[in-house]
Parts: C-alpha cells; sequence; structure tokens
C-alpha cells in the first residue's frame, strides 16, 4: 500500500547518497506501489540546477544503479513517472534565512515533510535550526539524520541536542541501513515467530557469538571521511552493535517502537565496559597494506588517494570481545569483527552452541551444533548439525546442515535496505530507527576503548588475508576460531 502523500526533502540531493542509494531505492519504492501519486521529492543543495537538469541527472542515476538493475527491467513509463515527482531547488545551507524562502514557497502547506539530511554531520543543528527559524517544521515533520552521528559521546550528544531544539524526539530517524536488511529483519522473526529457540537462546546452551562484517574493497576514495573515523566509529558502534542487540535483546511485550527500541538500549546499557587494562586483551586493530589481490596491485591505506602518505593511526579492521552483564549472557562472550581489504566479503552472524555433555559415538569428532545467518551476499540461515553417514557399517558421524536459502524458499524479491527504511520514514514508523538513548549509549561504549588505542598502532594485516595474526590471538585466548577458518 502508498504511504500517505509527502514532500520528501533531500539535502545533499544531488550527493553520492542521493544518486547511489535514495533515489534508486525510491524508485523502486514507487514501482512497487509505494509512494502516492502526489508524492514528491525535492533535491536540495547549492548546485542551482534547474528541475529539468535534475531530472535528467536523476533519470540516468537510477537507470545505472544495480539495486534497481537486479530488480528487473526499468519500463520507460514508470521511470518518466517517478521523474515527474523531481524537484531542485537551491539552498544555501548556512547563509541568510531569505536563502529558505525557495523552499518554503514550494512545499505543500498541509502535507508530511520528511527532511533527509545526506549531508555531514557538523551541518545537522545548522539546518535544523534554520529548518525551525524559517518555520518550515510542521507537527507531522519528519528529520532523517545519516551516520556517523558524531565520533564520541559528547559529539553525538551535542548534534542531539541542537536537533532536539527543533524536532521533538517522535520525529527524529537515525538511520543505520543495516537495520533495513531483510536478514536482520529476519533475525527477529526468527527469535520471536518460533518457539524451538527462545528456551535455548541462553548462556546454558550457547557457547559463544561471532558478528562479522567483512568486505574485499579498500576505502578507495573515502580516505578524507575515513581517517577521522576508522572501523570503530564507521562499523562497529553502529552497524555491529545494532546486530549484537537483536541476537542479545530480551523479547519485547508487541513490535511497538518503543518496545523494541526499550529492549535494544537495555543491552548497550548491559555491555561490560572494556577499560584501559582490558583493552590490550579484548580487542585487535589492524590496517590493510599493499599487495596482490587476483594478481592486482592493491594499495595499502597509506596510499589510497586522498591520503599523505605519511603513516596513518586509523584502524581499517577491528576485532573485539564483548560480554553482556545480564542474567541471559553472563559468561558468554560476542566477538565481533570488521575489516577492508578482506579475503571475502559477507556478513554474518555465528551462534555457536555448547558441546555435547557426554560423547557415546566411540571414535568420532563430535561438533557442537551452529546457527549461521548469513547477512549478505547471500541471504541464508543454516543449523549445523551431526547426523548419522547412511551405510550398514559401523556408525559414523557426518555434518549435515540444515538449510535456508530466502532466494530459493520465497519467490519475492528481497528489496535493498534503503527501500525498507524510506517506506518506514514516509508511513512514520520508526521502531528500525536509532533513539537517541540507543545511539549514546552505544558511543558510551566504545568511547573508552578508542581512547585506550591512543598512541598504539595498528598491526599491519596483508590484502586479501583475514586479518592481523592480533585478531586470531584474541579469539585463541579461550581456545576458539573464527567461523571461516573451518569453512575450507
Ligand atoms: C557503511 C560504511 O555504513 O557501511 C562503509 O560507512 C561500509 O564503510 C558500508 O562499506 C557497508 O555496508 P554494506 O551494506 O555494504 O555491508
Amino acid at each position: 500500500t502508498a504511504s500517505p502523500p509527502t514532500d520528501l526533502v533531500v539535502f545533499g540531493g544531488t550527493g553520492d547518497l542521493a544518486m547511489r542509494k535514495l533515489l534508486p531505492a525510491l524508485f523502486l519504492c514507487d514501482r512497487d506501489g509505494g509512494l502516492a501519486p502526489e508524492t514528491r521529492i525535492i533535491a536540495a543543495s547549492r548546485d542551482g540546477l534547474a528541475d529539468a537538469d535534475f531530472r535528467d541527472k536523476a533519470a540516468a542515476a537510477v537507470q545505472a544503479s544495480p539495486a534497481v538493475l537486479r530488480a528487473g527491467d526499468v519500463d520507460p513509463l514508470t521511470l518518466r513517472r517517478f521523474i515527474e515527482r523531481m524537484h531542485h531547488v537551491t539552498v544555501d545551507v548556512g547563509g541568510e534565512l531569505a536563502a529558505w524562502k525557495p523552499l518554503g514557497d514550494l512545499l505543500h502547506p498541509d502535507r508530511p515533510r520528511v527532511f533527509y539530511l545526506a549531508l555531514p554531520p557538523m551541518l545537522f543543528g545548522r539546518i535544523c535550526r534554520d529548518l525551525g527559524a524559517a518555520e518550515l517544521v510542521t507537527d507531522d515533520s519528519r528529520v532523517v539524520l545519516e551516520k556517523p552521528l558524531g565520533r564520541d559521546l559528547a559529539s553525538a550528544r551535542a548534534i542531539n541536542e541542537e536537533v532536539g531544539e527543533v524536532f521533538p524526539e517522535h520525529q527524529v530517524f537515525r538511520i543505520d541501513h543495516y537495520l533495513g536488511k531483510e536478514t536482520v529483519q529476519n533475525l527477529l522473526a526468527l527469535r520471536f515467530a518460533n518457539m524451538f529457540l527462545e528456551p535455548i537462546w541462553n548462556s546454558r546452551w550457547i557457547d559463544h557469538v561471532q558478528i562479522t562484517a567483512a568486505e574485499t574493497v579498500g576505502v578507495g576514495s573515502r580516505r578524507g571521511y575515513y581517517d577521522g573515523s576508522g572501523a570503530m566509529r564507521d562499523m562497529v558502534q553502529n552497524h555491529l552493535l545494532q546486530l549484537l542487540c537483536l541476537i542479545a535483546m530480551e523479547p519485547p511485550a508487541s513490535f511497538d517502537r518503543e518496545a523494541v527500541r526499550d529492549e535494544k538500549v537495555k543491552v548497550l546499557q548491559a555491555l561490560r565496559p572494556l577499560t584501559d587494562g582490558d583493552v590490550a586483551e579484548h580487542t585487535a586493530r589492524g590496517q590493510y597494506v599493499g599487495g596482490t589481490v587476483a594478481a592486482q596491485d592493491v594499495p595499502g591505506y597509506a596510499d589510497e588517494p586522498g591520503g599523505s602518505g605519511e603513516p596513518s593511526s586509523t584502524e581499517t579492521f577491528v576485532a573485539l570481545e564483548a560480554g553482556i552483564g545480564n542474567w541471559r549472557w553472563s559468561g558468554v562472550p560476542f566477538y565481533l569483527r570488521t575489516g577492508k581489504r578482506m579475503a571475502r566479503h559477507y556478513s554474518e552472524i555465528v551462534v555457536q552452541f555448547r558441546d555435547v555433555p557426554h560423547a557415546i559415538f566411540p571414535g568420532q569428532a563430535t561438533a557442537a551444533n551452529r546457527l549461521v545467518i548469513r547477512l549478505q551476499p547471500e541471504e541464508t540461515i543454516h543449523l549445523h548439525m551431526l547426523a548419522k553417514e547412511p551405510g550398514a557399517g559401523a556408525l559414523r558421524l557426518r555434518p549435515a546442515p540444515l538449510e535456508l536459502s530466502f532466494a530459493d524458499t520465497f519467490a519475492e524479491r528481497s528489496p535493498d535496505a534503503y527501500e525498507r527504511l524510506l517506506m518506514d520514514v514516509l508511513a512514520g514508523n520508526p521502531t528500525l530507527f536509532m533513539r537517541r538513548d540507543e545511539l549514546e549509549a552505544a558511543w558510551r561504549w566504545v568511547d573508552p576503548i578508542i581512547a585506550a588505542w591512543d598512541g598504539t598502532t595498528p598491526e599491519p594485516y596483508a590484502p586479501g588475508s583475514t586479518g592481523p595474526a592480533g585478531a586470531h590471538d584474541l579469539i585463541g585466548r579461550s581456545g576458539r576460531t573464527w567461523h571461516e577458518e573451518e569453512l575450507t
């Protein structure tokens, strides 16, 4: 069903995120009947484009989008209808208040307004203040904030304060695109719409959890942004901690915006702090060096474009062991890991169950059960079990996974994360967006780790590898291994 007629204003509307992700996702929403005929998409930028020029640019971006191409042929009439929703308005953020008049004149007086800030966060406060001062914020308005939301607790709070002066919390939508991924939402279905998992979803049955987001790409042209961030702020503070929350949270009383987020924030608050003394033992940081991957020479992080070629202490890889201090999870390590220029591109969650208490098959190695939830590149859930090998001879055990592939099981296309999240914004549903207290709780846990790293140098790792030795030592200290090492 279509969302209510809305004016969606994208600040940074001619920028990279809008062109690569937002407009293609909106096109697919429109194609699938998700946008009301009256809904308009208004790009706000400093570019001084005429509507017609912006429409051409947008049409080209949609047609070139891999997400759109994956979703089937682009029907010219559908594209035309979509493009006709588009407008461009020139706004010089940080300029005179009068500069907001063209936008004010364009906005419909009675329709909900969504202000999507696809711009660097240092502008968030300023834009919100100006939107307020220009009297463009109605009770029905929402603001969507892209990450990174600050670089530590203090800066995140400052942004939240400034935004909060204009938009009450229920009108603020903080995007974490991992929450829009199908398999991530499926985690909620898996845990809370099925009976068999919940009784064993605790420290009595589960040995440990691994969460990995590995990429084969380097930082490429984003080094300017990345150098001030690093893998901890770019991936762990948001995406990986959100996944941890969904795995670890208590069952909420309802699928209500506050009920779900209340349970997630409790997990973040229960994370055991890693302070100076623990950080060396419970974390590993790495930075990729140059080398050859699949017969291609790739630069090291220090030589990526935009860098000075000087040594940098920014990490492109993090592994850490987190603990949750509550009744359900006490004693269960959560191993988190993310890196660029790794051997394979995949994101997955591995829930490793305990060994059987007593082995009755002589001479047969038993392997503990494992639930593997793969978010990408393919969306699958595997339950690794042992079965009897067919044959009349001695009983032999062999691993036999139960496999669920979403692509094979469902005929429907899996929407891109941004499609889902944009539809939620238009419907006014913030359940899959980060609430202020969640965001701040995540920073509160991350800040001391980053502080303890100060003055240390990340460990070099080869491109196309599984990360630095320190990551293997980290998990190896408890006699465990990273899951992928067993895949070969
Ligand atoms: C972004 C990070 O939030 O997530 C990027 O800024 C990273 O550095 C990206 O590449 C990964 O997203 P996905 O959906 O490709 O796993």
